[in-house]
């Protein structure tokens, strides 16, 4: 019998889905996840599984969330070892996309957290998908919510976690079906003034935090390089919210209704996850997402130095304020 992964108490076990949560667990302690561990990682994952992304400074303004590649601009890609190095002396964000169905050690240890859930909930879960963040000191992520259920492990640094009740004013019905249809690119706009509804928490190694589902949230790096799993499921009932949003979005837009999920017709719901399911049998409603459009390169020479595509505008560094004499 091997030991559990999280520290669970019977509150836990009774609200794991149900409310936002903290755990704490020993992830951190792994070899798994030391410099060298992660760098033998990204060096034989799929190319297009690493994922680099730069920011601007200012969380409201969600534009300045920036795709790039992990080339120089001869096309030769940076190596793990100069990824790592990039992201602690710039203001990077490595995404390693799906890295349980990529690796082995990691796969049987996201099926490992999986089976503890069920043997400890009762509840079966699904599509499990564990994402491996490399971030920047400072580094942050903006306002945004997820269709599936989160769980954020902690492994390396310190980053705080403001976490938004998933309703108005957060966000809206339309802006919620609107992420469900992948309607648009656009991202949820933040007003500071939501965070007088947030948790905030800062997020040390050893610890998990998981929320309820679709709540909105945004991450912001303490000053040292950060490392953590982020890691999406669905359970049946997650699946059957989905699903309604995505009905509800749908109703919306061809016949006008105003669903609202805080008003839940629940004879209504089978027909409208049904109407939902045949639609995206259908090919799914046609949104304007597009896919993502690299717009920098990197520069192993001078780790963390981003070299934007012309035409677009680097995100200008706030200046330090000047101290009193
Ligand atoms: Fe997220």
């Amino acid at each position: 019998m091997q030991n559990d992964l999280l520290h669970w108490t019977p509150e836990h076990q009774k609200r794991f889905t149900r409310d936002n949560l903290l755990f704490t667990h020993d992830l951190h302690t792994s070899d798994l996840f030391s410099d060298e561990a992660l760098i033998a990682l990204i060096d034989r994952f799929p190319r297009e599984g690493v994922e680099v992304f730069t920011m601007g400074y200012d969380p409201t303004n969600w534009k300045q969330w920036f795709f790039g590649r992990r080339s120089h601009k001869d096309g030769s890609d940076l190596d793990g070892r100069q990824l790592m190095e990039g992201v602690r002396a710039g203001r990077l964000w490595l995404n390693l996309r799906k890295v349980n169905h990529h690796d082995p050690l990691v796969g049987a240890l996201c099926d490992r957290m999986f089976e503890e859930i069920t043997a400890k909930t009762g509840i079966s879960t699904l599509k499990p998908d564990l994402g491996l963040l490399i971030s920047s000191p400072n580094g942050h992520v903006f306002y945004h919510l997820d269709i599936p259920l989160v769980m954020l492990w902690q492994i390396r640094g310190v980053k705080t976690v403001y976490l938004y009740p998933p309703q108005a004013p957060c966000v809206g019905d339309a802006a919620l079906e609107g992420i469900a249809l992948r309607e648009s690119d656009e991202q949820m706009p933040f007003d500071p003034a939501y965070d007088r509804l947030a948790y905030v928490h800062d997020l040390k190694p050893g610890e998990m935090l998981t929320w309820v589902q679709n709540a909105p949230h945004r991450i912001v790096n303490r000053d040292m390089v950060n490392v953590s799993l982020s890691i999406e499921f669905m359970t049946p009932k997650a699946i059957w919210r989905a699903n309604l949003i995505y009905a509800n979005g749908l109703l919306r837009r061809f016949f006008g209704l105003k669903p609202s999920l805080a008003n839940r017709n629940v004879w209504l719901e089978p027909f409208k996850i049904a109407y939902a399911r045949a639609i995206k049998l259908l090919g799914g409603y046609k949104g304007n997402k597009s896919p993502l459009k690299p717009s920098f390169h990197l520069d192993a020479s001078r780790p963390g130095e981003i070299l934007f595509d012309e035409g677009v505008t680097p995100p200008e560094r706030p200046s330090a304020p000047i101290a009193a004499e």
